[in-house]
């Protein structure tokens, strides 16, 4: 478990994850971790929200669940929802997809913190590509494009997801690997 805060008090990370729609890229990290950390008991809560609202109460994209089925993660069910509030308090991490998801991100959390207090959303917000070694990577939007857009994602969550599980479970410092 990671060292979450000044104090050092451990206890399972919860993870949200970021994109626009909810449909596509953010299901699929998600689909992926919860595979990935399914027996874990450092890890606590998992959602995936998106910060439009365009298709909240679907289920993920088609394309995104086949690669998803393709590669074993099949015991996954979501309903796209956008972002609220209460994610910068009810989650340690909110991992961005891409610079845009990131910096709408961002903006939610300062209004929130403006408007209820210091320490009111004490949730870290990264790119969920900064664990994949390279700093700044991004998951490129593939609605719009060919299957093979999402297969190019899935590899990127299945990295992401376990310099993730590397860096702040096993290193066990939320705090250091945030940054802050
Ligand atoms: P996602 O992909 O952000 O990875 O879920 C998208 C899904 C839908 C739309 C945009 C991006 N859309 O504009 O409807």
């Amino acid at each position: 478990m990671a060292t979450i805060g000044a104090t050092d008090v451990q206890r399972p990370v919860s993870v949200l994850f970021v994109c626009l729609g909810n449909i596509c890229r953010s299901p699929m990290a998600e689909g992926v971790f919860r595979t990935l950390t399914k027996t874990d008991k450092r890890v606590g809560k998992v959602d995936s929200a998106g910060t439009g609202a365009y298709h909240e109460g679907c289920p993920p994209d088609p394309r995104t669940m086949s690669v998803l089925e393709e590669n074993g993660d099949i015991d996954y069910n979501h309903e796209a929802r956008k972002v609220r509030s209460s994610d910068f308090k009810d989650f340690d991490f909110v991992l961005a997809m891409d610079d845009e998801n990131l910096h709408d991100l961002l903006r939610l959390q300062i209004r929130l913190v403006r408007n209820s207090g210091a320490h009111a959303a004490p949730a870290k917000v990264m790119l969920f590509g900064d664990f994949g070694g390279k700093k700044g990577e991004q998951v490129v939007d593939p609605y719009y494009g060919a299957r093979d857009g999402f297969t190019i994602a899935y590899e990127q969550m299945v990295r992401f997801s376990s310099g993730f599980i590397e860096q702040v479970l096993q290193d066990g410092d939320a705090e250091e690997v945030a940054g802050k």
